[in-house]
């Protein structure tokens, strides 16, 4: 069985002093959770987080990673940086990087490499836009993105990463993909996994995201195929985070 978990993608939120108190609210309300725990934090925060989660079940993770050791690559962070800062996950390749940043399918394939070269676990994010979906391509392309970006690695670390199926039209826009619709398409991305690495597409963990919340975690955590959910939003606040956690 697949252990689900579930990360909060704190995008550009939280000064470190709001950080340190949002985490030290969120401690006490998911350590009894049976999934596991991440906040994708802005690295400013990571100094702060990294020592208000000490002893509990919260992990840190950062939202972007470059694929490079060190170098003239201004604003960008190394995986060894991220890793002394205590993080252990990575969101790689998410739809607003790919949107406002010009992040390509084949950069996030060296980010992703990186990543697990340093020992960091990535959250591989892939999905459609709306209009890729009304002209029936996202199965297409969500396996395209998913295969592309795990280009290099062995089976063996392919079990150990993270995708995050997202559909975009659902990012941040109180729109969720029906259950049956996250299912169905996160099966795809899991088939396509299979297609390549054999049964490490049955240990893959495959969240959803997408105005993920109190109120429709349950029932996107009773489908088979999803595994968790990568949360922005509902993130923010300790009480929503922990009921998503929940599942309730
Ligand atoms: P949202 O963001 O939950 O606010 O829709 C999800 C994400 O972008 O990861």
């Amino acid at each position: 069985m697949r252990k689900p978990i579930i990360a909060g993608n704190w995008k550009m939120n939280k000064t470190p002093s709001e950080a340190r108190q949002l985490v030290q609210e969120l401690a006490p309300l998911v350590a009894d959770a049976q999934c596991d725990v991440v906040v994708c934090t802005p690295a400013v925060d990571f100094a702060a987080v990294s020592e208000a989660i000490r002893g509990t079940n919260i992990k840190l993770g950062a939202q972007n990673v470059h694929w490079k050791e060190s170098g003239a690559y201004t604003g960008e962070l190394s995986a060894a940086m991220l890793k002394e800062a205590g993080c252990e996950y990575v969101v790689i390749g998410h739809s607003e990087r790919r949107q406002y940043f010009g992040e390509t399918d084949e950069t996030v394939n060296l980010r992703t490499r990186a990543a697990v070269a340093a020992g960091l676990t990535p959250i591989i994010c892939v999905g459609e836009k709306r209009e890729q979906r009304e002209a029936g391509y996202t199965d297409t392309l969500v396996a395209y993105q998913t295969l592309t970006a795990l280009t290099g690695l062995t089976a063996e670390q392919v079990a150990k990463v993270v995708i995050a199926y997202e559909p975009v039209w659902a990012i941040g826009t109180g729109l969720t993909a029906t259950d049956e619709q996250a299912n169905e398409t996160i099966g795809v991305i899991r088939e396509a996994v299979r297609s390549a690495y054999g049964d490490a597409a049955d240990e893959v963990r495959i969240q959803y995201g997408g105005s993920m919340n109190p109120k429709n975690a349950h029932g996107l955590m009773l489908q088979p195929q999803i595994d968790g959910g990568l949360i922005g939003g509902a993130s923010l606040k300790a009480e929503d985070f922990s009921k998503v956690v929940h599942f309730e």
